[in-house]
């Protein structure tokens, strides 16, 4: 079955082509925009996927598009987010991160 066969692009070799697609969990901390303390763990319980898209990361204060919606700009929110890789990467998965700036409809941080 296709599905479970290895892709090998010449940018990144992915070891099935199940991918997860990017979906907005709306679980971070309103004020800080820092991922939930378990946001490593749930990515790391899908890291047999042979790519996981996150959900949509703001990109400036700016362009945050709704309430629980984690941010990649301070950097508690970074370190929050090397933890979420380290996690999927201990488990043998592969993650990207969506940027996600919401112009016109930004409720900004
Ligand atoms: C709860 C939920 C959250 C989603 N969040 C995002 C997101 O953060 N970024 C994105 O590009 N798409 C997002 N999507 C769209 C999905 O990635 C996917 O493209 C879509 O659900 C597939 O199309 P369908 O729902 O019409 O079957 C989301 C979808 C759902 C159901």
């Amino acid at each position: 079955m296709r599905l479970l066969e290895a892709f090998r692009g010449t940018a990144i070799q992915l070891p099935n082509r199940i991918a997860m697609a990017p979906m907005t969990r709306g679980r971070a901390d309103d004020k800080t925009g820092v991922p939930h303390p378990r946001t490593a763990e749930y990515y790391a319980q899908r890291a047999s996927a042979g790519l996981i898209a996150s959900e949509g990361v703001w990109v400036n204060q700016t362009g945050k598009s709704g309430p629980g919606i984690p941010g990649l700009v301070t950097e508690r929110q970074a370190e929050a987010w090397r933890e979420v890789t380290e996690a999927v990467h201990e488990k043998g998965g592969r993650i990207f991160v969506q940027l996600w700036y919401a112009g016109g409809s930004a409720i900004p941080a």
